[in-house]
Order: structure tokens, then C-alpha cells, then sequence
């Protein structure tokens, strides 16, 4: 089929580079040149693994374009995916969707044969029915249909998430238009995803609400780990007595610092202004979010107790700045909320990120980044374990920090806290009494 999405982020270019490795003819359009330029050089704007080769290998096959021209895009495809971003609004809690209704008044003029409108951009529940309203001011209603059809990806875990999804979830009631959907992910139901049909507004509820839950539990877990630490009770063992409950399951309960990204913080707040625009009170969600900020305030006057207050002209060094390990994705990392408040109280900060320099951090002359761990923890006072990369695992802190009386604060709990203790490093990990 020939398929275009709409926005060559994350979504848009994980979504276009699977559905080309499947066969399709995938137009990924962009309204940034500078992106558009780039692919067209080889040049991949984000990292995701396995994404780069996908990309490239479907590019040469010429079964991918990358264009900036909205109108050939769109005549020459069936089914148009809106994948741009849904961010949260400056002075308000609410989805700003004026990405998405300017793309949606722009293909307008394009639609002359029939085309599936596929949101795949996170919305609140009821933007289908205004998007629908929208296209019908201009374009005649046998022309189109609009479909819900969210995205679940993981960054990090993109591409086996698209080809391994748990389910397919499709709003739509048009049965011609849900039977060509099912024919487009045939390949990957057959692996065993589950094709779920549902309305259009079902399929936008189930997205907000999938990620609310999942960031609930996160939270759930990290106030049960503050409790674990007061009470001497190791926060992992209650994890897995927890997890192992069929009921509730094991994934999201590891404890860490506050959840990030670019989905779950916003996701979650656009999920109560939405209900309150409907005058529901999502109570729940709303203390999540406060929990969560919570966090973000704790961890950092834990690393304030650490260091017993005194962090002027103090080494400290982060251990990945990203929200979660394999990603280059800034949006909302509890580093972004950290390392202001230690610069505040006089702290010189390094980082060492896999993913390479951050700009978020360019504006601060006392931090600085580094690209190899054992440079960056060199002479620290203090090392933050604050993303999970695998390079970060097995570091041998006493030989590469070179420094007495230096101090690791764990926040992914990676190293053994005897081990560490039997080595003499004065070691914090969370979720658990000190030994
Ligand atoms: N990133 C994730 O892990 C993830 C997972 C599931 C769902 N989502 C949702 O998918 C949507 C997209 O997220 P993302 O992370 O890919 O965003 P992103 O910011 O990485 O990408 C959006 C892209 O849209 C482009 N764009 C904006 N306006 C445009 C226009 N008028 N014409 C053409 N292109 C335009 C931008 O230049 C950008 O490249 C959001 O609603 C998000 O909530 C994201």
C-alpha cells in the first residue's frame, strides 16, 4: 500500500520504516527542511536502535521518501498517518493540538480520491469527532474517514514493539475501512497481536488511560520504596512478591527516580484536563502527578543529604541524563529538574551520556559533558547512577575515581550494596535501608 505519515519524529519514523520493511510505499513528510535534508543524507535525527539500518536499507529499495511536499504525499497515498506531537500547553495542563489541526487543515485541499485518516498522535478523547468536523467543512464525507489507531512504542524497544505489539487498537465503526487496517497489519497479527476494533473516541480513551495506569504504578511502587527504606524491608523483594500476582503483573514496578519521558507526564495531565473539561475528577491521576513531582523534589534533597549540604565546588557526576536507557529523548528526565538545584547550591556538574552532548544543558558554564564514563567520574565527589545504560553496569568506581572518601548515589539500584559495602564505597541506592 502506499502509506504516509505525517510528522517524522519518533512515531513517524519508527511507524514509516516498518511499515516500508513490510513492503509498503512509505512517504515520511516533515515540515522541518533541516530533518528532511538530513534523512535524505543518511543523516538519522534520533536515536533508536536497529532504526538507523531499517531506515536506510528501505531508503535505498526506494520504498521510503522523505519529502517536505505535503501535497505529492498526499495524493500518492491510501492512508495518511498524523504522527506529530501533542505537547502539553504552556500555561495549561491540556494537549496542544495545534500541530495536529494544522495538519489536518492542510491536507484538506490535497483529499480528491478517497484517504484514511489515521490519528496516531496521543489526543483526548472527542479530537476525532472536531478533526472529522474539520475535513467535512471542505472535503466531501465519502472521501475520508478519520480513525484512531494510537501508538504504543516504547522508545528504546521502537521497532520490536511495532513488529510485537501487545495489541492493534483501531477506533473506527466503518467496517470497509477496519477491514483494510486489519489486511495492513495482517504481517504482524499473525505473530500473534491482538486487532482490536473499537469507537474512535474508545480508542483515544484507551491510549490516555493505558499510560496513566502504567505511570500509577510507577508511582505506586516508588511511595511503597520510600516506605521499604524506613522500615528496613528490601523495596526489590517486594516488587517481585508483588509482581508475581498474575493480577497485577511485574513490569513497572521498578523503583527509580520520577517518571519522565516524552509521554507519561504529559499524558497524564492531558487525561484530567480532559476529564474535567467533561466535569469528571480523575482524583487518582491527579495524585499521581503530584507524587511524581514529589519524587523529583525528594531524590534531590536526598542527594542534598548525601553530601550532608555541602555541595559547593563539589564534583558531582550524572550516569546518563536521559529519562530511561536507549533513547536520546530529554523531555521531562528528572536531570533537567536535579542539576539546576545543584548548580544552586554551588555543585560543578559533569554528565556522561551515551547519546552525546544535551543542549538543555549548554546554557549552564558549570556543566560539562563527557563522552566516556571512567573521564567523567575521574576526581567526583559524587557519582549519580541516573539512567540504566548497560555501560554504567560493571564500572570499578575505587580504580577510575582515584578520590578518598568519594560517594555513589544508586538511584537504579544496579550495584550490589555489599559489594560495595565490602569494597568501602560509601554507597546509596534507593528503595532500601542503607546497609
Ligand atoms: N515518542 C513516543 O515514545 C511516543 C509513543 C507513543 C505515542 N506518542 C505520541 O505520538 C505523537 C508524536 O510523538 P513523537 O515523540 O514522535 O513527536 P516528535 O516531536 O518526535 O515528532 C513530531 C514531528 O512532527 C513534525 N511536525 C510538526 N508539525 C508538522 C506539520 N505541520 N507538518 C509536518 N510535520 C510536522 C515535527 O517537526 C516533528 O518532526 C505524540 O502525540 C506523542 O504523544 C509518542
Amino acid at each position: 500500500m502506499n502509506l504516509c505519515m505525517i510528522g517524522s519524529g519518533y512515531v513517524g519514523l519508527v511507524t514509516g520504516a516498518c511499515f516500508a520493511d513490510l513492503g509498503n510505499i512509505v512517504h515520511c513528510v516533515d515540515n522541518d527542511k533541516n530533518k528532511i535534508y538530513n534523512l535524505n543524507q543518511g543523516i538519522i535525527p534520533i536515536y533508536e536502535p536497529g532504526l538507523s539500518e531499517m531506515l536506510k536499507k528501505s531508503f535505498k529499495d526506494k520504498r521510503l521518501i522523505f519529502s517536505t511536499d505535503l501535497k505529492k504525499a498526499v495524493t500518492n497515498s491510501d492512508i495518511l498517518f498524523i504522527c506529530v506531537g501533542t505537547p502539553m500547553k504552556k500555561n495549561s495542563k491540556s494537549a496542544n493540538l495545534k500541530y495536529v489541526y494544522k495538519v489536518i487543515r492542510d491536507i484538506r485541499k490535497y483529499i480528491k480520491k478517497f484517504k484514511i485518516i489515521i490519528i496516531k498522535s496521543s489526543i483526548p478523547v472527542t479530537t476525532g469527532d472536531k478533526i472529522e468536523k474539520i475535513i467535512k467543512s471542505k472535503v466531501k464525507r465519502n472521501l475520508f474517514e478519520v480513525v484512531s489507531n494510537p501508538e504504543f512504542l516504547r522508545e528504546g524497544e521502537a521497532i520490536r514493539d511495532f513488529r510485537y505489539p501487545d495489541r492493534i487498537i483501531i477506533g473506527t465503526d466503518n467496517k470497509k475501512v477496519s477491514k483494510i487496517l486489519f489486511n495492513l497489519y495482517n504481517p504482524i497479527i499473525k505473530k500473534g497481536a491482538k486487532y482490536f476494533i473499537t469507537s474512535r473516541r474508545g480508542a483515544e480513551l484507551i491510549k490516555y488511560a493505558s499510560n496513566a495506569f502504567l505511570a500509577t504504578k510507577i508511582s505506586y511502587m516508588n511511595e511503597i520504596a520510600n516506605l521499604c527504606e524506613k522500615t528496613g524491608v528490601n523495596s526489590e523483594d517486594v516488587s517481585i512478591g508483588i509482581g508475581l500476582d498474575q493480577r497485577i503483573g511485574s513490569r513497572f514496578l521498578r523503583v527509580g527516580p520520577a517518571f519522565g519521558g516524552s509521554c507519561f507526564p504529559k499524558d497524564t495531565r492531558a487525561l484530567v484536563a480532559n476529564a474535567e473539561k467533561f466535569k469528571v475528577n480523575l482524583s487518582i491521576i491527579k495524585s499521581v502527578i503530584k507524587s511524581n513531582e514529589n519524587r523529583r523534589n525528594l531524590l534531590t534533597k536526598r542527594i542534598f543529604n548525601i553530601m550532608s549540604n555541602k555541595l559547593k565546588d563539589k564534583i558531582i557526576t550524572f550516569l546518563g541524563v536521559t529519562f530511561k536507557p536507549n533513547t536520546d529523548d530529554m523531555r521531562m528526565s528528572s536531570s533537567q529538574t536535579m542539576i539546576p538545584k545543584l548548580l544552586k547550591k554551588g555543585a560543578i556538574i559533569r554528565y556522561c551520556e551515551p547519546t552525546g552532548k544535551k543542549k538543555e544543558f549548554e546554557k549552564y558554564k558549570k556543566v560539562t559533558f563527557y563522552s566516556n564514563a571512567i573521564k567523567a567520574c575521574f576526581k567526583s565527589d559524587l557519582i549519580i547512577i541516573h539512567t540504566e545504560w548497560d555501560e554504567f553496569k560493571s564500572l570499578e568506581f575505587k580504580k577510575i575515581i582515584k578520590k578518598v572518601n568519594f560517594k555513589v548515589f544508586d538511584m537504579r539500584n544496579l550495584y550490589s550494596a555489599e559489594i560495595m559495602k565490602k569494597n568501602k564505597i560509601n554507597y546509596f541506592s534507593i528503595g532500601k535501608k542503607p546497609i
